[in-house]
């Protein structure tokens, strides 16, 4: 059987982030990043959804959409693990469109984990959406596009999966802030979607 996340977490082996770091929860700023996106920002990306480990949706409660490596390659400008945001949308095929409710296809705000998650320890460099929606429907195999828009946070390790969804909860609220500002906001009528 593979390793859950609790026997990660009995190990105890790995460095962890520490409450009351500039990254801790209640330190934590509700808005980071300039008034308008500055390069390398904003960067477009493409591709088929992948099937993850699931942890994302089973352990975490936040389910992930991964993008396959040649998709992510426009974000080695950026070349830093961490927490981004920015817009999502999922892009079916014509014929698959009917199972889809209409907000689902909507261009919505999502946050992005771009690292090897130390807390499962991977070894490969993965990129993984989380839109901040319900789906009611799979979308695996289908296109997602994305404009990401700015960095939220480094990527950290964590002595417990409750730190991990905690500091996620978080990158939510502030990704969905740091969208409110118009600048981003214009980036949700992006010609890089489908409207
Ligand atoms: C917004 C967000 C922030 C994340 N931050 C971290 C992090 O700091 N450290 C980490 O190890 N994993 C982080 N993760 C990654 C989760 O561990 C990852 O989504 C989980 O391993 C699920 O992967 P899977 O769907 O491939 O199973 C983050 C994920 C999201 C969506």
């Amino acid at each position: 059987m593979s390793p859950t996340a609790a026997d990660y977490v009995s190990k105890q082996e790995v460095p962890s982030a520490e409450v009351g770091t500039p990254f801790g929860r209640a330190s934590r700023p509700k808005v980071v990043g300039p008034d308008a996106p500055e390069p390398p920002f904003p960067i477009s990306l493409a591709g088929p959804v992948q099937k993850g480990f699931g942890r994302g949706g089973k352990d975490l409660g936040c389910p992930t959409a991964n993008l396959p490596d040649e998709s992510i390659t426009a974000m080695s400008s950026v070349a830093k693990t961490g927490v981004y945001y920015g817009y999502a949308q999922v892009v079916p095929p014509e014929e698959s469109k009917p199972k889809f409710r209409p907000q689902d296809l909507k261009v919505l705000p999502m946050v992005m984990s771009l690292g090897r998650n130390p807390f499962y320890k991977n070894k490969m460099l993965t990129a993984e959406i989380h839109i901040m929606h319900e789906f009611e429907t799979d979308f695996y195999g289908h296109e997602m596009r994305a404009i990401v828009l700015g960095y939220i946070r480094p990527e950290l390790d964590y002595v417990s999966r409750e730190g991990l969804i905690e500091d996620i909860e978080i990158d939510k609220r502030v990704g969905l802030n740091c969208l409110q500002r118009q600048a981003y906001q214009t980036y949700a009528k992006d010609a890089h979607f489908e409207h």
